[in-house]
């Protein structure tokens, strides 16, 4: 079979990379892709939202999979287009995308079915935010509605920065129209989780549990990332708490969009914060987690193309998707900068010497290939990724190779993985 992967991340470079081992699949083309993607895929030099042209080139290519690895083609329809136009592609349809595309739509899907969420309110003009703001003081969560590339979400220290955050989001509209409305929601405490499931509207099969670091620097200090980092299983994901989780939060959203006649189909991400009184939902994102799915699918076992395609035909209930017991690890070097304005086009040593390590595995995410060359191309540059007996054992070996890579100005934590070792 012939696939499409739309994106050009560490979790296309993953996804692509573990397609790649299915004997079914025979050709992979990836748009844009980079250039770890490169060497095991075709490049196409289109953007991931770039629709219409994404479309013409799955049809001329007679693409039997695409699989759409970003948020933003899937909030404008791609999976409906491509079904319309006779094409199968992996992803929820427009109108469930929007658990990813509009916080407020998401928040009220939460409460209509019942689930944990923390307290909120909505608010469509300015000086009513400001008002409740000062009402309730900080601490407090400000959501712009819409996508915002990951920044939209702002916890103020003092009521002064909370007010700036509005006005810059409402008055300013520094994310457009994602900020027609905004969310105040109350600040959880608590330890983070990402769960993610594969569903075709019916059956659910959890993927392994794993753990993000959003901040820039060690001991999650400094701003908010796409992601520095991930590890799975995340220990404060137990069997117990799995079970809770599906029962309290997947299956009543999967049934309840059922019930409303939308089915999800795809890969379902609820980014959770386990508190004294259980998993309580932050948010949804209606793919898969970057950098999470680095750190994920080097444990999958089983064919990922046959799971994505029993997604998209409803037969997932005929899928035994099965895991490797060790844990892995993924850490992110990123560009000077990063996650302001940051450096390009410096050149990346020591690629080779690194993926010579035993079960490492470096996936590329901002990287291009220029005259031979392999440069930075991108805020998050690398995703250097290790199997290991346990997460202390995947832990060393990635640093390991990392102490092999070299680019101007590489910035990554030293940290990642110590929340799961300490415990
Ligand atoms: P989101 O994009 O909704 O995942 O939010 C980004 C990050 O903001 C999350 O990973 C959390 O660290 C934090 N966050 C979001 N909502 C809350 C909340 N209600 N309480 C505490 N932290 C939150
Ligand atoms: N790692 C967070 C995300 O993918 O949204």
């Amino acid at each position: 079979m012939k696939v499409l992967v739309i994106g050009s991340g560490g979790r296309e470079h993953a996804i692509v990379w573990k397609l790649s081992q299915s004997k079914k699949v025979k050709k992979i083309f990836c748009a844009p892709g980079n250039s770890g993607i490169k060497e095991i895929a075709e490049l196409v030099d289109v953007k991931p939202d770039d629709v219409p042209r994404l479309l013409d080139f799955a049809k001329n290519n007679k693409i039997d999979l695409t699989v759409v690895g970003p948020e933003a083609p899937l909030v404008k329809g791609i999976v409906d287009i491509f079904n319309e136009n006779g094409l199968k592609a992996f992803g929820p349809f427009k109108d469930v995308a929007m658990l990813e595309g509009s916080k407020v739509f998401s928040k009220n899907v939460m409460e209509k079915f019942g689930l944990a969420t923390a307290d909120f309110k909505i608010f469509d003009n300015p000086n009513d935010a400001k008002k409740y703001l000062n009402e309730i003081g900080v601490p407090i969560v400000i959501k712009a509605d819409g996508l915002a590339a990951g920044k939209g979400v702002i916890i103020p220290k003092t009521i002064e920065e909370g007010l700036k955050a509005i006005d810059s989001i409402m008055v300013e509209r520094i994310f457009g129209d994602s900020g027609n409305k905004i969310i105040l929601e109350d600040c959880l405490e608590g330890e983070e989780a990402s769960m993610l499931v594969f569903t075709d509207g019916k059956t659910i099969v959890p993927l392994e549990s794993s753990q993000d670091h959003k901040r820039i620097f060690d001991k999650d200090k400094g701003p908010n990332t796409g992601g520095m980092g991930a590890y799975s299983p995340a220990p404060v994901v137990t069997k117990d708490m799995l079970e809770e989780i599906i029962k309290n939060v997947f299956r009543p959203v999967v049934d309840g969009l059922k019930k409303e006649g939308k089915v999800y189909k795809g890969v379902l991400y609820a980014g959770l914060m386990i508190t004294k009184n259980g998993p309580v939902v932050l948010e949804f994102n209606v793919r898969f987690g970057d950098p999470e799915t680095q750190a994920i699918l080097p444990r999958l076992r089983s064919d990922l193309a046959d799971i994505m395609m029993a997604c998209v035909d409803g037969t997932l209930d005929k899928i035994d998707v099965k895991w490797d017991e060790s844990p892995c690890i993924s850490v992110v070097c990123a560009s000077k900068g990063y996650p302001d304005e940051y450096e390009k086009n410096k050149e990346i040593f020591g690629l080779e010497e690194a993926k010579k390590i035993k079960d490492v595995i470096v996936f590329h995410a901002g990287t291009k290939n220029e005259n031979g060359k392999i440069l930075t191309n991108g805020g998050r540059v690398l995703g250097v990724t290790s199997l290991g007996k346990d997460i202390r054992s995947a832990k060393l070996n990635a640093y390991k190779a990392i102490e092999h890579l070299k680019f101007e100005g590489m910035q990554y934590r030293k940290d990642i993985g110590n929340r799961a070792i300490k415990r």
